[in-house]
């Protein structure tokens, strides 16, 4: 469904700003746009997901291996790619705000309104047919319906034209003939379409006159073609195999906006997956589908994800889809998979004049193989769990709480241990059991204020357990041990701390629940 919960996703932001999540970059002068700052807990959540990833693709599959490539290469990189000739957006302005924007992503909204039109006509005629209503028969058979639907696709198909025919002429007409207005300023007055390049640039070399352009990455993905005979050879790999790798990318996005979902510097996680040509297509299923268990298999809500299938398929692609996920501001892409044919490592051996080949020894011969790819972007990700696990609560005494219900093997502190009271001896208690977990499990110790309000920062960073250390400890080496999602306290002996953490905090079950491709 349509959403745009603007409230929803200030919340969010404020919440990670004011526990030490998400920062804006550079604030003490007044930030950096579209840049952003991990803080404490934020470094550890993103350290988590990070490892759920790697650990998904390389620990588990023996014919995929890492790489940290480096976020500079030779300028050529990007000729090759298309990046320095194609890499564009098409920007239009707004004569009386001066605001910019990307004229896709103007008719891009349009079209999530009509989209809205029709989930509201569904809602209607459900409530009105009750038990009998079948959605699929009235998408097919409902005129209105329909209408919208031939007006979505009409308009997508001239935009995908005007873009790939770069007729910017008829791209401002489409926003005039659709009457689109500025978001900010409600005036339909336009600047022409123009192209914007959103790599990045500086100077290579200190020696003014020797200087030459480099690029910052825009993909992290380019650094995996560009070494796939080095890993090849060396690692003695047999196709099909991967190449996976995190790092940094940066985009001078237009619009950065929606906190942390488009960003100006970002990290992404992708996988490139080289495979013999013909097969791609069948690996290309596999890896959708083993994406979205990945997903799902983090427990966030299997009504939170859905596929979009591109229909206009960029030049290289014979095959691409999204994985939408369902964010404050409506579905979203969060990840990228696209059979990419042999269009990289093609145009890196034409660009080089270097081979980039695989040698057959079934069929006897070389070919250049066909890649797979997944692409996601890890600040994306962040904001996907951040959202899904933000929580208010009102509790049976009538008393609020926020409760962050993160997948307890991301969360950011897995116990907290606290000590009743700041005397008796009970905070060197509490330091003794932090000295023992603190090797295995991120821990926290809090003696600071009532522990109803020590419980309530747990939860607010989404600590799955609290340990309290009391009176009775002392006398029976017993402890309270308080689930966050339940609240529920049990008495335990202190060994038991140690197996509740291993059975419940660890990533290996969620790891299990992914079948390798
Ligand atoms: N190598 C393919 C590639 O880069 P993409 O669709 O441009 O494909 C992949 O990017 C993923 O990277 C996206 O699905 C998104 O999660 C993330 N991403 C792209 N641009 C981003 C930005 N400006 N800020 C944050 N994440 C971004």
């Amino acid at each position: 469904m349509a959403k745009n919960d603007d409230n929803l996703l200030k919340k969010i932001v404020s919440h990670a700003k004011e526990y030490g999540f998400v920062f804006p970059s550079s604030e003490i002068y007044d930030g950096l746009s579209a840049t952003y700052d991990y803080g404490q807990n934020g470094v550890e959540l993103k350290n988590n997901i990070k490892q759920y990833w790697w650990k998904a693709m390389v620990q588990l599959n023996e014919n995929i291996v890492g790489l940290d490539a480096a976020i500079f290469m030779h300028p050529t990189t990007w000729k090759a790619s298309g990046h320095v000739d194609a890499f564009n957006d098409p920007l239009i302005d707004n004569k009386d705000s001066k605001k910019r924007y990307r004229a896709d992503v103007l008719v891009e909204d349009y079209l999530a309104k009509i989209e809205t039109k029709i989930t509201k006509e569904v809602g209607k005629a459900a409530k009105r047919f009750g038990e009998a209503f079948n959605k699929n028969e009235f998408m097919r058979t409902n005129a209105r319906v329909l209408g919208y639907k031939e007006k979505i696709a009409a308009i997508e198909k001239r935009m995908q034209s005007a873009i790939e025919n770069q007729n910017f002429d008829d791209f401002k007409a489409l926003i005039e003939e659709l009457e689109i207005a500025c978001p900010v300023s409600g005036s339909k007055n336009w600047t022409e379409v123009r192209q914007f390049n959103l790599m990045f640039s500086t100077e290579l070399g200190s020696v003014a006159g020797d200087a030459s352009t480099i690029y910052l990455r825009p993909e992290t993905a380019q650094g995996i073609f560009v070494n796939y005979l080095n890993v090849q050879k060396t690692g003695r790999m047999k196709l099909p195999f991967g190449i996976a790798q995190i790092g940094k990318a940066f985009r001078n996005e237009i619009i950065a906006r929606q906190f942390i979902f488009r960003m100006r510097e970002f990290e992404q996680m992708e996988m490139q997956f080289f495979v013999k040509p013909g097969e791609e297509l069948n690996w290309y299923k596999a890896w959708k589908k083993q994406r979205m268990q990945w997903h799902k298999a983090l427990g966030l809500g299997n009504a939170k994800y859905r596929f979009h299938d591109h229909l206009n398929l960029a030049h290289y692609a014979n095959a691409a889809a999204d994985i939408e996920f369902d964010f404050p501001m409506g579905f979203k892409e969060l990840e990228g998979i696209h059979s990419r044919t042999d269009f990289d490592l093609s145009a890196h051996e034409k660009y080089s004049g270097k081979k980039l080949q695989f040698f057959d020894p079934q069929e006897n011969k070389n070919y250049t193989p066909y890649v797979v790819e997944t692409s996601i972007g890890l600040d994306r990700m962040f904001l996907a769990v951040l959202a899904a696990s933000y929580t208010e609560e009102t509790l049976e005494d009538g008393s609020e709480r926020v409760v962050l219900s993160l997948p307890p093997a991301l969360a950011p502190t897995k116990v907290a241990v606290l000590p009743l009271t700041k005397k008796d001896g009970l905070p060197d208690k509490a330091r003794a059991i932090i000295n023992e977990l603190k090797f295995d499990f991120t821990t926290q110790y809090d003696e600071k204020d009532a522990i109803g309000k020590r419980y309530r920062r747990q939860d607010a960073i989404g600590t799955p357990y609290c340990v309290t250390i009391d009176h009775q400890t002392l006398e029976d080496n017993t402890v309270t041990i308080r689930n966050r999602d339940t609240m529920a306290q049990e008495r335990v002996p202190i060994n038991k701390v140690r197996e509740t953490l291993e059975k419940n905090t660890s990533l290996t079950d969620i790891l299990r629940k992914i079948n390798t491709p």
